[in-house]
């Protein structure tokens, strides 16, 4: 049945007239494109591909009963409300428990600085659209997240992409690059950086480093955007402050979301940010879908009323330092030895790096074609499309170890194979 219709759906689309709407566009829709996650997505759905693409949640860890009573009281008590609009920000009391989310990674916010959003995607694409002309010059990482990069090139920003290395982003070269600009009478919009257990590159933001970047921004009068998906998930080591708490001179806007510690599918994320800002943001969000989902809301409150959230997310973190154990050794017997890759002490990621005369898009058609497993192509990390091509995400959050095991396996034949073919061919 899926499958005549999509036959069908094809069929039409080749009598429709593409050119047609040319003369529509905004110039601006010129510059969209999609990102390489989502794109692979639909790939990575078909259930004989080993999937260690997407950044998925351990959603089957959530107690099935636990959300049947909460969506039963929800619908049984609080039906109409929760059925209705909802004020733009968010209802006080889900701000409260955002409040104690950021109070658990020792962050202190007032519930008036928060606006709560449809995940934290819409906190990254408000801040474009409130802070981004065209031709502006915003700062991330390289590699940063790759879903950011079109809602930033969707609006014609100039994306200057800074080394990271193991301590995080490269502070030294980050002040170099904010000189550089100044001297010729540009300053970045924006920096956009993600601290905490990287995606994609694993790695944290060095307490040294977030004092450094927190310094430069007051020093130079810039905006930080923090995005932190994945802070509370930490296996191992000591937490460090968020550049929010660090910050003494409201430079910071934070994004955070529930995506990672309960569920992606709720689509609840928040901003907190200096009230200025905050008011913008609210314009934004009144404009783009007037306020976040009531019924969510609702379901995320009762179960912070009804469960020790921390008790879950404690529950994740075993599933997930499991699975990382579990691809690193497998990277170690399966993987040239040619190649490298990050050790997360947390979140959701493995970055790898091959010799540089590999290029993983090319590795991936393979891999799918012949081995049926995936993996994120660097280059999709690097708003050019093309820099980083030699290094692979690899997600171990949302498969069992099993196939985490046999997914490395064959990842590591087709990089032989590659690796072999090159030498015969004389490199
Ligand atoms: C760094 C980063 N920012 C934002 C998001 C989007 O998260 P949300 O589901 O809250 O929109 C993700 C999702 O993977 C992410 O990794």
């Amino acid at each position: 049945m899926l499958k005549a219709t999509g036959e069908t759906r094809i069929k039409e689309m080749t009598k429709i007239d593409f050119d047609k709407y040319e003369e529509f566009y905004a110039k601006r829709s010129g510059e969209m494109r999609s990102s390489v996650m989502r794109d692979l997505m639909a790939v990575v759905a078909r259930p004989e591909v080993i999937s260690l693409a997407g950044g998925l949640p351990s959603t089957e860890s959530f107690s099935r009963k636990m959300l049947a009573k909460i969506m039963h009281d929800v619908s049984m008590h609080e039906s109409a409300a929760a059925l209705q609009y909802g004020p733009t920000e968010g209802f006080d009391e889900t701000k409260q428990n955002i409040a104690k989310v950021m109070a658990a990674e020792g962050t202190h916010v007032d519930i008036d600085d928060l606006i709560v959003t449809t995940g934290a995607q819409q906190g990254i694409d408000l801040s474009a659209r409130l802070l981004i002309d065209p031709g502006d010059v915003i700062i991330a990482e390289a590699p940063t997240y790759p879903g950011a990069i079109p809602s930033f090139t969707n609006f014609q920003a100039e994306v200057i992409q800074i080394p990271l290395d193991e301590d995080g982003l490269r502070t030294d070269l980050t002040r170099k690059e904010v000189e550089r600009l100044a001297k010729n009478g540009r300053k970045p919009k924006f920096i956009y950086v993600i601290p905490n257990f990287h995606n994609p590159a694993g790695v944290s933001l060095s307490l040294r480093r977030r004092h450094e970047l927190v310094a430069l921004a007051k020093e130079h009068g810039l905006i930080i955007l923090e995005d932190n998906p994945y802070g509370q998930l930490r296996f191992e080591g000591e937490p460090l402050p968020n550049l929010f708490s660090l910050d003494n001179d409201n430079n910071v806007i934070y994004l955070g979301t529930f995506s990672k510690i309960l569920s992606p599918g709720i689509r609840l994320g928040w901003v907190a940010a200096p009230a200025p800002l905050l008011a913008k943001f609210n314009l934004g969000k009144q404009a783009a879908d007037l306020c976040p989902s009531t019924l969510a809301q609702m379901m995320v409150n009762r179960y912070f009323s009804e469960a020790r959230w921390q008790d879950y997310v404690e529950k994740v973190i075993g599933v997930y330092r499991a699975r990382r154990d579990v691809m690193l050794a497998a990277l170690a017997e399966y993987f040239p030895e040619e190649a490298s890759w990050t050790r997360p002490q947390g979140g959701f990621y493995v970055w790898a790096t091959l010799p540089g005369y590999l290029n993983s898009v090319d590795l991936l058609a393979l891999a799918l074609e012949e081995e049926q497993v995936a993996f994120v192509p660097g280059s999709g990390a690097w708003a050019d499309g093309v820099s980083g091509a030699n290094h692979l995400r690899l997600a171990f959050c949302g498969v069992p170890q099993d196939k985490i095991v046999e997914g490395i396996k064959r990842i590591g034949k087709v990089i032989r194979e590659q690796m072999e073919l090159f030498r015969a061919l004389g490199g």
